[in-house]
């Protein structure tokens, strides 16, 4: 049998070139020798204050965007987090075995409250909801860019504490390993290269969207923040931004930084972000195509309800074992 992988993204705005290149990437050349259930965390994203109605339009784009990406439904399971409820109520049964000083400890949940005027409830308790979302699919492997590691030790601390206060010698829930790629596992902002790349900052020109035109994509590239001393190299903390630039270069067209650093040596900043910027447009124009055919067909809503059932079909099996266990049943 395949071993089991789960993953998401949350729709809160359109994914970048960081989501994609630390995860989205992975989801599609995973889908062959793993068992992939991909998710698109629409709960996850009301942590924070959205816009109803582009929330609804960005959960479908993201589906768009999934398969446009190559993600297969015949070999995946694509769902919306929001039509299968077992999320919320195995949510809950996880809350009331976590301490809220382990929830205050997570550095995106300190980061992300400092930005909010008021902060929501949901906010601190959304690692819980990510714990519920993989084990309910028994999943062994989560795929994930570096800012999800201390989510993802909180899920294998509450695996073990579950397994060991209920489980009565048995091993109830699956223990899963982050898979964190070497390369890519933190893209930095365009304009801050000692920042992640986030698709939710406010200057668009600290990130490339997946869906940014080719003309955004090259003005984007020619004014990534670099230096001053036009030598191309990999040098993160001498040289952030050329070494982030050689990174995304690397991403997209699965050539070694040594083979690019090597080739552009010669070469100015001038010539290597030209060519960078084509190597995305390469990537990233023929997928934008087929995603908007998706968009506007039945197709994709027709893959959705599909996903939802087959994702339901499983977590509600695992539900059902968790209530067993903390004793939630007549
Ligand atoms: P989200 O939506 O912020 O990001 C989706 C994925 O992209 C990765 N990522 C990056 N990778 C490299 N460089 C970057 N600059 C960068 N920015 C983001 C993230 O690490 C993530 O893998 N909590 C998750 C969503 C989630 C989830 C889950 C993931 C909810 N439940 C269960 C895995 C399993 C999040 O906010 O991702």
């Amino acid at each position: 049998m395949k071993k089991k992988i789960f993953s998401g993204v949350q729709p809160s705005a359109i994914p970048t070139i960081g989501n994609y290149i630390g995860a989205m990437k992975h989801f599609v050349a995973l889908q062959d020798d793993y068992d992939c259930t991909y998710c698109i965390v629409n709960q996850h994203a009301i942590t924070v204050p959205q816009n109803p109605k582009k929330l609804k339009e960005q959960t479908r784009s993201l589906a768009a965007l999934y398969l446009a990406l190559g993600i297969d439904p015949e070999k995946s399971i694509i769902f919306v987090q929001s039509e299968v409820p077992a999320h919320a109520q195995a949510a809950w049964i996880v809350q009331c075995n976590v301490g809220i000083g382990e929830l205050e400890r997570m550095t995106q949940y300190k980061d992300k409250s400092q930005k909010q005027e008021s902060v929501s409830a949901g906010l601190l308790t959304y690692p819980p909801l990510m714990v519920a979302d993989i084990i309910l699919y028994n999943s062994e492997f989560v795929p994930v860019g570096e800012d999800q590691k201390q989510h993802m030790e909180l899920t294998r601390d509450f695996v073990l504490r579950f397994n060991s206060r209920y489980g009565n010698g048995n091993d109830l829930l699956v223990l899963p390993d982050a898979i964190i790629p070497k390369e890519g596992a933190r893209v930095m902002s365009l304009q801050t290269p000692n920042k992640k790349m986030s698709k939710s900052d406010d200057n668009v020109k600290e990130y490339i969207s997946l869906l940014d035109e080719p003309a955004v994509i090259r003005k984007k590239i020619k004014s990534a923040v670099t230096d001053s001393s036009g030598v191309i190299e990999y040098n993160p903390s001498e040289k952030p931004g050329i070494s982030n630039l050689l990174t995304i270069f690397s991403a997209f067209t699965d050539r070694s930084i040594a083979d690019l650093v090597e080739q552009y040596a010669s070469s100015g900043y001038g010539n290597f972000k030209a060519d960078l910027a084509e190597a995305i447009i390469a990537v990233l124009e023929p997928m934008q195509e087929r995603y908007k055919q998706l968009l506007a067909s039945t197709e994709l809503d027709d893959i959705l309800t599909d996903g939802a059932k087959r994702a339901n079909a499983i977590a509600s099996k695992t539900l059902k074992k968790m209530e067993r266990a903390v004793g939630l049943t007549r």
